[in-house]
């Protein structure tokens, strides 16, 4: 397709001597059509050019040589020059490439860039919980738009294996494990027994100390430990895989805190070598007061490893693994300090700067219930598994009353109820917090997933009774230059730029908003425009758009993990 923010790039870039690439990003999408198709902000330049912002606009306009036959019209409006876009090139090329390419706005923008991506990552013997599944979403999302951009990506699982609450549960499981029924339902018992514990450490100092000296067991070896800790990670694992199943979730990597286990004697080495590893309090730490941040600890006062220092072993083996020229961190944002330690620590590492410069911590916000915030320490949870059955069961009530004597209706709700739980995930600026309301995830006629599925059934069924989709050939796109169909084709065109968007900001949200838009655009245009008409050169133009607009939607859902239903 003919690139037209490109075009006009490298007009402008003709008439001024600035570089193309700069004016490029400098080129916006005005709101309303009456501004055009895209503005070039002249604002930035009355600096350099010592010109009024309006005068450096007229003088562009009367330099500027472009194709006519793709922009049609220049205008000044204040600082701005507004372009129009040819909207017969514009329909035609939309149409023409969607009938053309099966994977539309697919890319190799980003061949031979490794992108490691870390996500989702519970804990062990843990409840996988919803800050969990929202890591989860967003890694996945970013993790398809990546690989649909042509990136070479690699998902890893940094599951929480190790560290010193597998101390606490080793403890906890000596004193009381026979009264717990652990093969049966494993996380919910290790979890009253992980609870149980935690509140006699409380009390009693003494066995705190004997939960750390515990995880310093198992980090040496000692066989019980690590009998005790593979049951654990086993029976968790198994538990974790009936939620990835119902998102659908894979990954190229299972890499635990654990796996790092033996990595770390060489990372510790490393910063003795670095002159900056100290002692303090009986700890060994970095101290990174002059970034004005609390230390990373590397080593606890009895010599067991944290958190920090396996993250730190983590980034050296994906360096030299993966060779990453980005490396993304998806959690909650509490954990915004410890990306910095650890980010700060490793260009002691003497690690090229192409990694330390690639590690990108990429926050998101609290999912918050009406009643605040849950913990697994206090021990009011709600199980993710059961989050997702609810779920499916709520949308399946929906559709039993909208829709009661529709076919295969358990798969529809999956699709439906998973659906609205990731879209919702997704659906804001991802460091907002987010409040999980289930009358809002599931509204049919918000701006939820169900809508988006709920639009693309829509197009479904006027293709079916149109009788099909029409023959590219047969299609007119001189019958689409009308303000509602003209509003779509353009944002079907801006597809691909959207998830260039995405993988700028690393924020999936910016496609989940897009899929709202063509939604709405297209239950705009079908309230305006008559599909299924007598004149069969309209029919045929409308029919098609309706085909185009499901295709978008289906792809963009599909990057943000969704299915669509064809019926609901
Ligand atoms: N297991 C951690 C948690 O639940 C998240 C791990 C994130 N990844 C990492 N490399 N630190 O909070």
């Amino acid at each position: 397709m003919i690139d037209f923010k490109k075009m006009i790039a490298e007009a402008i870039a003709k008439t001024l001597e600035i570089d193309v690439k700069e004016i490029e990003m400098s080129i916006e999408n005005p709101k309303g059509a009456d501004n055009g198709d895209y503005a070039f902000p002249c604002f930035r330049l009355a600096k350099t050019l010592r010109k009024a912002p309006p005068m450096i606009a007229e003088e562009i306009k009367t330099k500027i040589k472009i194709d006519e036959n793709q922009i049609t019209k220049i205008e000044v409006v204040g600082g701005y020059i507004n372009f129009f876009v040819n909207k017969e090139a514009l329909a035609k090329q939309v149409l023409q490439e969607i009938a053309q390419n099966e994977e539309y706005g697919k890319s190799e923008m980003g061949k031979e860039k490794n992108i490691v991506i870390d996500y989702s990552a519970p804990n062990i013997a843990k409840p996988f919980h919803i800050g969990h599944l929202r890591s989860t979403v967003i890694g996945a999302a970013l993790y398809k738009i990546y690989k649909y951009l042509g990136y070479n990506v690699t998902g890893v699982n940094h599951l929480g294996d190790y560290g010193t609450q597998f101390g606490k549960l080793i403890e906890g499981y000596k004193k009381w494990g026979s009264e717990y029924n652990i093969d049966e339902n494993p996380i919910d018992e290790l979890t009253k027994i992980y609870i149980r514990i935690n509140q006699a450490c409380k009390e009693d100092e003494s066995i705190l100390e004997e939960c750390r000296n515990n995880f310093k067991k198992l980090e040496d070896g000692d066989s019980y430990c690590v009998e005790l800790w593979n049951k654990f990670k086993d029976a968790s694992l198994k538990e974790f895989q009936k939620v990835y199943d119902l998102l659908g979730s894979k990954f190229d990597s299972w890499n635990g805190e654990a796996f790092y286990a033996d990595k770390m004697p060489e990372i510790v080495e490393l910063l003795e070598m670095s002159g900056r590893l100290v002692e303090s309090e009986g700890a060994r730490i970095i101290d990174l007061e002059n970034q004005g941040m609390a230390p990373c600890i590397i080593e606890k006062s009895n010599s067991s490893s944290t958190y920090a220092t396996r993250d730190l072993a983590a980034i050296m083996y994906r360096a030299r693994t993966y060779n990453f020229d980005k490396a993304l961190y998806v959690t909650s944002y509490e954990q915004v300090l410890h990306f910095k330690q650890i980010f700060e620590t490793a260009k002691l590492l003497g690690l090229d700067e192409k990694y330390t410069n690639g590690l990108e911590h990429v926050p998101f916000g609290m999912v918050l219930q009406k009643e605040g915030k849950m913990s697994t320490r206090e021990g009011n949870v709600i199980k993710l598994e059961e989050l997702l059955n609810e779920a499916m069961s709520r949308a399946k009530n929906i559709i039993e009353e909208k829709n009661p004597e529709l076919e295969n209706k358990e798969e529809v709700a999956k699709k439906v109820g998973i659906g609205a739980v990731i879209f919702n995930d997704l659906a804001n600026s991802r460091v907002k917090d987010e409040i999980f309301d289930w009358d809002t995830i599931l509204n049919f006629q918000g701006e939820t997933g169900p809508y988006v599925q709920y639009t693309y059934v829509r197009t479904k069924s006027v293709i079916e009774k149109a009788g099909g989709i029409p023959d590219i050939n047969k299609v007119n796109s001189n019958y689409l230059l009308d303000d509602a169909s003209n509003r779509i084709l353009k944002l079907i065109y801006n597809f691909e730029d959207i998830l260039i968007q995405v993988t700028d900001k690393n924020e999936p949200s910016i496609l989940s908003r897009y899929l709202i838009d063509v939604a709405k655009a297209y239950s705009n245009f079908y309230n305006e425009n008559k599909i299924i008409v007598d004149d069969k050169g309209i029919q045929n133009a409308r029919v098609y758009l309706t085909y185009a607009v499901g295709k978008v939607l289906k792809l963009g859902a599909s990057l943000l993990g969704i299915e669509m239903p064809d019926k609901m």
